[in-house]
């Protein structure tokens, strides 16, 4: 393994000398006509974590898509949630001569060298939807208002509960999940949501009865639903004896699935066992259709088609000599440099807007959810 990895490095460190020495080459001879000339139909590396949930799916044809119709190739490749995998596909992409990379990381600190080599071939960096973190190689970020989501999640526990408007009700029992730890994501978003709820927590309103209260408590590892649906079991069985559940706040579709089957499987939505309220995050159909169905309450749109346009956009300006549009230069700090953002707004989706939200929008079709 020690080998492959090392003799993959020398090769990819070869392949990036040899790509800057030929990109010294050309602007020291050419003039911009050149340099324009050399972006037009260049290959952008696209990586993508997995395929295994469909927004990433989706995530990868839209930028290939947008991309293409801006007149470049793509090579789009994605890592099977192995950080290791993910390093090796940039790295062949490096090697294979990309011009720009648009990277969805698995592991945001697994990045480090690879995204070295991209830098010694003067390949630019757009961190797509998770911010890579620890590297000054990372150009530019594309993704959503993170902390917003959290906040979009606590807000309708709370109005779910009647929480809202200084109401005295409760107390309620909640329980917390989070997203990966090694996706940056999962601070922001479970940030925004505590900044809802925990007020709510402090005057006894709400309470978590397994205690697990800390990030460090609540993560799931690469977003599984099943290792969700486990940790909602044990939660079951240990701190619901003859309490029951009202809320849980579920950073991610994937997640709020496994959490709904655990539930389920203690009879919660029988008559007298009424499903707790439960929250999602990426419009994926199967937490639409159960959302129609009144099991999951609510989940939060981001139109991926929109965060694949801003990527391509940015690739775009960085291939022209053009400086990309951002709209925060402030939020987020990745510990070796503020990456420069353009942030997308996410909106909170149930049965009431999910036909206006994501059909009428065409962001999922109709058909696809009977
Ligand atoms: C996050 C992303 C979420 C969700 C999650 C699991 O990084 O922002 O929208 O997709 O990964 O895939």
């Amino acid at each position: 393994m020690r080998n492959r990895r090392s003799a993959l490095a020398t090769m990819a460190g070869a392949a990036s000398l040899a790509l800057a020495l030929s990109a010294c080459g050309q602007s020291s001879e050419g003039g911009s006509e050149e340099k324009a000339g050399s972006s037009e139909g260049a290959t952008i590396g696209i990586a993508m974590p997995t395929k295994s949930s469909e927004r990433w799916i989706a995530d990868g044809n839209n930028v290939k898509k947008d991309l293409e119709s801006k007149g470049y190739k793509t090579k789009l490749v994605y890592g099977e949630d192995d950080p290791d995998q993910q390093v090796s596909q940039i790295e062949n992409l490096i090697t294979q001569g990309v011009k720009a990379l648009i990277v969805a990381a698995i592991d945001n600190k697994s990045m480090n060298n690879v995204l070295q080599q991209a830098k010694d071939a003067d390949i630019p960096v757009i961190s797509y939807d998770r911010l890579i973190l620890g590297t000054e190689n990372v150009d530019y970020y594309a993704s959503f208002d993170n902390e917003k989501v959290g906040e979009l999640q606590g807000n309708y526990i709370v109005e779910k509960l009647g929480l809202k408007d200084g109401s005295k009700k409760g107390p309620f029992n909640i329980e917390l999940f989070a997203g990966s730890n090694d996706d940056n994501n999962t601070r922001y978003f479970f940030q925004g949501a505590m900044n809802v709820l925990q007020p709510y927590i402090d005057k006894k309103q709400l309470v978590v009865r397994s205690k697990q209260t800390a990030l460090t408590q609540v993560t799931t590892l690469r977003w599984d639903g099943g290792t969700a649906q486990k940790r909602m079991d044990d939660i079951l069985t240990s701190a619901y004896k003859t309490e029951r559940v009202d809320a849980v706040l579920s950073p991610y579709d994937g997640i709020s699935i496994g959490i709904l089957s655990a539930l389920k499987s203690d009879d919660y939505g029988s008559k007298n066992k009424p499903l707790p309220v439960v929250t999602g995050q990426d419009a994926e159909v199967a937490s639409v259709k159960s959302i129609i169905a009144d099991q999951q309450s609510m989940t939060v749109y981001k139109d991926t088609r929109e965060l694949a346009k801003v990527a391509s956009n940015m690739v775009d300006a960085l291939l022209n000599d053009k400086k990309p549009e951002t709209n925060d230069t402030e939020t987020y700090d990745n510990g070796s440099k503020v990456v420069p953002a353009y942030l997308l707004e996410p909106v909170a989706v149930d049965k009431a807007n999910y036909q206006k939200v994501v059909v009428d929008s065409g962001y999922i079709k109709e058909s696809d959810l009977n």
